[in-house]
């Protein structure tokens, strides 16, 4: 069962600016730690917060300025929080 939801914002700003980069280490990330069958990994389409972007959502909480280095602490931090892996 899928029980989260993880949502990279595809709006053109957002992907400029590096989502494109950060959405293929989310994929790798949820392939290393095994969360296929437990997080649904999609894109979106703009937020309308394109000048705090790039914007990450995780369930219901939104994450700005994500890039691929801080995109792995907060990951970890997140599903640390539910105990995952
Ligand atoms: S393009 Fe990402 S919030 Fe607008």
């Amino acid at each position: 069962m899928k029980v989260h939801e993880i949502s990279i914002c595809m709006g053109s700003s957002c992907f400029a600016r590096g989502n494109k980069a950060t959405l293929q280490k989310i994929k790798s990330y949820i392939e290393k730690h095994k969360l296929n069958d437990k997080v649904l990994f999609k894109g979106h389409r703009c937020f309308d917060k394109c000048g705090k972007g790039p914007n990450l959502m995780i369930n219901d909480k939104m994450f700005h300025q994500v890039n691929t280095e801080n995109v792995e602490t907060i990951l970890d931090q997140f599903f640390s929080i539910f105990r995952i892996y």
